[in-house]
């Protein structure tokens, strides 16, 4: 039997051709698979045997669309295009049947068939743009032909899944029955010999107006933010109304190879695969989560309020604790003003609102945490009152409930030391606002067991968060690495550039905020408390800049004090003389002739600080993968997925060329910035930084 007879195959029932993709785990499309639904269509057309033809999936789901591991090589015929095309063109009624989630190729399969039934559940959608494509199979081209512009293009450019009912509702459908799949294909394909055929590429489309095209695009231009696939999505979806299909096909898909080929289309399909590499973690396999029945959060500020919706959100019973009767009030209150702001936001029902603050017991006794088998502390980031909190908890919980640690700095083994079974001791790093920023850092310190971990994984997934492995270090993996960064963006400063001019270039590379604004609102004073810290341990000769020292001492803490690297008027930031002057004076003590920095300077010099200390710490296992790195830049530092991350971008500028520029920060900036062992190595052996340098 070849490939394609076992991917695809095609069984008789009376004179009802049934043709299966049978490809797990997704069904994606694969050569293969295109070939053999080809192949299986043109033997149902051809034979006269054969009144009508269903299409549809073995296993979890129908087809997930495009083999994205065939993306980014050479393309194989034939494409889907031509086979949805052969489908729509057959002389017999074809009905599809969908099931799981219909994605991409998947859903233009059906798309170009004559009739589409779902079983309940389904969802479709057309999410290439999530991979920095635009549907590549007539999706453009039929959707709006069923459903209208405006719909098709708000599937079309955000790649937005719709449930089945919604699908029926606006005509992508035709019905969804919660019999046998099969059995109820196979009924509407006989009910559909010999009656007219409604082919989707020959219908009509509702043109819009130029106004309305404009304002649509330009909605989704504002939503896409630098992404480019979004926009050209939207424009083939207003182009259908003035082509034929077939011409419309053939534009689509010069765009969709266009972008395949485009530095975002890489980065989205690298930041695809990372996603799913990360959740494998070696030593993990044989490791079992344990069940949670209730959570404990310590601690209920800005933070602890986050992880406690979080929690909420997934349907845990939460207690929080605070250390006095006030601070319990004001505690949830603040949990109940982010729940109020997401009632507003329609994202919640006042109903779903009283039932999470059912679930929620505030207190101020630790005592109250005793029927927990997690709890996680929120507190002040400081070691004597984390190691004292966990040393006092460890006293009231069971022996096995596991204890978790938000901090962002500290190092966990010294939080850990102290507690009964340091085992059941895991980091969770949550960003704010915890209950929604995606990414959770889960720290392993030394005696973390596996099923801590595994445990402290699975609860981050359940909040629906990203969860990244990190080894036990200060800063873990992104602050870590951000250390870096900010020290480079001073630097910079000392030597010749402005803040707004270093925040312009990234801004306009595709951060949604330049490293200086976002400094100024998280605030300096956390930063420059640290600084202090560590300045008797600092090697007195390692390049410090004293810039940033100076705002604090004068009171410029960022946007709260309204004043720190900017000037904020009416929450807008200004360049500010004061700043300037600081700068200037920085630079005339060190002796600093200023000089002007491009902005391919200012983005390389920081993704090579980035990449450099990203590679040392995958040297020390602290980072599992380069691509986890990236992840925790996209998940938790803001950076936008197209842009693929610091250790994806230092691929793209070149490893030689980071290396260089890491040899010059070693030379000018000290022995912190030594080049990594394992980019000097990747240099040598012309390696791509790939997964492990
Ligand atoms: N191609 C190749 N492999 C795919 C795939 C695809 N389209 N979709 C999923 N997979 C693989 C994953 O890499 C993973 O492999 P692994 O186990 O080796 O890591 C496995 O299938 C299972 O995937 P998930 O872990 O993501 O499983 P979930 O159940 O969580 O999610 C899903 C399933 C919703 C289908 C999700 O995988 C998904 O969103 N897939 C991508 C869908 C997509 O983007 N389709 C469009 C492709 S482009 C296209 O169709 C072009 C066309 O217009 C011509």
């Amino acid at each position: 039997m070849s490939d394609i007879a076992q991917l695809v195959s095609a069984q008789q029932r009376d004179n009802i051709a049934i043709i299966t993709i049978d490809n797990p785990p997704v069904n994606a499309t694969s050569q293969a698979v295109r070939a053999g639904l080809l192949a299986e269509i043109e033997s149902a057309d051809g034979n006269p045997g054969i009144a009508a033809i269903v299409i549809r999936c073995a296993g979890r789901t129908f087809t997930a669309g495009g083999d994205i591991r065939e993306f980014g090589k050479p393309p194989l015929l034939p494409m889907l295009f031509d086979t949805c095309a052969r489908i729509e063109a057959c002389s017999k009624p074809v009905v599809c049947a969908y099931h799981g989630t219909a994605l991409g190729g998947g859903f233009e399969i059906g798309l170009a068939s004559h009739l589409r039934i779902a079983a309940m559940g389904t969802q479709l959608g057309l999410p290439e743009v999530k991979l920095g494509l635009v549907p590549g199979a007539g999706g453009t081209q039929r959707l709006p032909r069923l459903i209208g512009i405006p719909a098709a293009l708000d599937f079309a450019a955000t790649g937005r899944f719709m449930k089945a009912e919604e699908a029926l509702k606006l005509g992508a459908i035709d019905a969804i029955v919660d019999d046998d799949l099969l059995e109820c294909a196979i009924e509407a394909a006989r009910a559909a010999v010999g009656k007219l055929m409604r082919r989707s590429g020959e219908q009509p489309v509702v043109a819009v107006s130029a106004e309305q095209a404009q304002e649509l695009l330009s909605g989704v231009r504002r939503k896409a933010r630098g992404q480019e696939a979004p926009v050209i999505a939207a424009q083939l979806v207003i182009e259908s109304a003035g082509l034929s299909t077939r011409q419309g096909v053939v534009r689509e898909r010069e765009e969709f190879n266009r972008l395949m080929e485009t530095q975002q289309g890489r980065a989205m399909r690298h930041i695809f695969f990372a996603e799913r590499e990360a959740a494998r973690i070696p030593g993990l396999e044989q490791a079992t989560a344990r069940d949670i029945q209730m959570a404990g959060v310590v601690g209920c500020g800005t933070m602890g309020a986050g992880i406690c919706v979080a929690l909420l959100d997934a349907g845990y019973n939460v207690v929080v604790i605070e250390q006095n009767a006030e601070g319990a009030e004001r505690g949830r209150a603040r949990i109940a003003s982010i729940l109020e702001r997401n009632i507003a936001s329609g994202r919640l029902t006042e109903k779903a609102m009283a039932e999470r603050m059912r679930r929620l017991t505030s207190g101020h006794d630790l005592t109250g945490l005793a029927p927990c088998n997690f709890v996680i502390e929120a507190v002040f980031d400081d070691l004597d009152v984390k190691r004292t909190l966990f040393a006092n908890l460890s006293n009231i919980v069971r022996d096995d409930c596991i204890l978790a640690t938000n901090t962002s700095y500290l190092d966990p083994n010294a939080i850990a030391r102290g507690t009964k079974n340091p085992q059941r001791v895991v980091g969770m790093h949550f960003f704010a606002p915890a209950n929604i920023m995606r990414l959770v850092e889960a720290v392993r310190a030394a005696h973390t067991s596996s099923e801590t971990l595994a445990t402290a994984l699975a609860i981050a997934r359940k909040l629906r968060k990203l969860p990244i492995f990190s080894g036990a270090c200060e800063g873990f993996i992104g602050n870590r690495l951000y250390s870096y960064y900010r020290r480079q963006c001073e630097f910079m400063l000392e030597e010749g550039a402005l803040p707004h001019e270093i925040d312009k270039a990234m801004e306009d590379w595709g951060l949604p905020m330049g490293p200086f604004r976002a400094f100024d609102l998280s605030g300096l004073d956390i930063a420059w408390a640290l600084r202090k810290r560590q300045t008797a341990t600092r090697d007195p000769v390692s390049r410090y800049s004293h810039i940033s020292d100076r705002l604090c001492e004068i009171g410029r803490f960022g946007q709260k004090t309204q004043t720190g690297w900017y000037r904020y008027e009416n929450g807008k930031p200004v360049p500010d003389d004061v700043t300037t002057t600081i700068i200037e004076q920085a630079s005339r003590d060190k002796n600093i002739t200023r000089r002007s920095f491009t902005a391919d300077e200012i983005r390389i010099r920081l993704v090579t600080a980035l990449a450099n200390e990203g590679a040392r710490a995958l040297e020390e296992g602290i980072a599992l993968r380069a691509s986890d790195i990236d992840l925790v830049y996209i998940n938790g530092y803001g950076w936008p997925a197209w842009l693929g991350g610091p250790m994806f971008q230092a691929s793209e500028f070149g490893l030689s060329r980071i290396l260089e520029e890491v040899q010059k920060m070693h030379a000018r900036d000290g022995s912190e910035f030594t080049p990594a062992r394992l980019l000097v190595e990747a240099v040598k052996q012309g390696k791509s930084i790939g997964d492990r340098l």
